[in-house]
């Protein structure tokens, strides 16, 4: 197939699409444009290899979603910011995923010292979460095992983030709502892994640090 032929086959693809959907349901894009409410916010890579909703088994409708390199949570971010606050405080989402993946490109260059331009100040990220899990990071000798859990740590730290935003105390304080988890996918097997992140004894910690008085 040509570059022009599969960029077409697109097109051919959502035709399809759009019949087996209305086949099932006649009404289903009626339903679709009449709005959404979604439960759960996803924030994740932006790899083309984790699609949140077919990993998920989610339909349009039920997955709001944030995707950029190594599914990060910059605190000055006004994207990923935005997002949240959206789907926190008018969305009223019940869930927030943070899910990155074993194998990620973005963790794996911010491993190495390579220089890599623009990238630089968003891989930064990553090594910043490298300097505060040094001690463990450093104490596991097999490499592949050192990358796969900073994959787990950077998915950690970014949960943080979100739990520190004004929106998510703001909701939290109404209605003991979202709970935020940490996920990581795992392209070998397609398995979902939820890290059970101890929140609590976490923000135990740092709580004084980022309390805002809401
Ligand atoms: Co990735």
């Amino acid at each position: 197939m040509s570059r022009l032929e599969k960029y077409r086959q697109v097109f051919e693809n959502n035709r399809r699409w759009v019949e087996s959907k209305r086949e099932h349901d006649s009404t289903y894009f009626e339903r679709l444009a009449s709005g959404q409410q979604p439960e759960f916010l996803y924030i994740g890579c932006a790899d083309s290899r984790v699609p949140a909703n077919e990993i998920m088994g989610l339909e349009p409708g039920d997955v709001f979603v944030h995707r950029n390199v190594a599914n990060i949570v910059v605190n000055t971010d006004l994207n990923a910011h935005t997002v949240i606050e959206y789907a926190v405080n008018h969305l009223e989402v019940d869930h927030i995923i943070v899910c990155g993946h074993y194998g990620c490109g973005g963790v794996g260059a911010a491993m190495k010292s390579q220089d890599l331009g623009v990238m630089n100040g968003w891989l930064r990220e990553i090594r910043d979460v490298f300097r505060l899990h040094k001690a463990e990071l450093m104490g596991i000798a097999d490499e592949e095992a050192r990358y796969r859990r900073l994959v787990e740590l950077n998915v950690q730290e970014q949960c943080i983030h979100v739990l520190k935003t004004a929106s998510v105390q703001k909701s939290y304080l109404k209605r003991k709502l979202p709970t935020v988890h940490g996920w990581v996918f795992d392209l070998h097997d397609g398995l979902l892994k939820d890290l059970e992140i101890p929140f609590d004894d976490i923000l135990e910690d740092i709580r004084e640090i980022y309390r805002l008085d809401v």
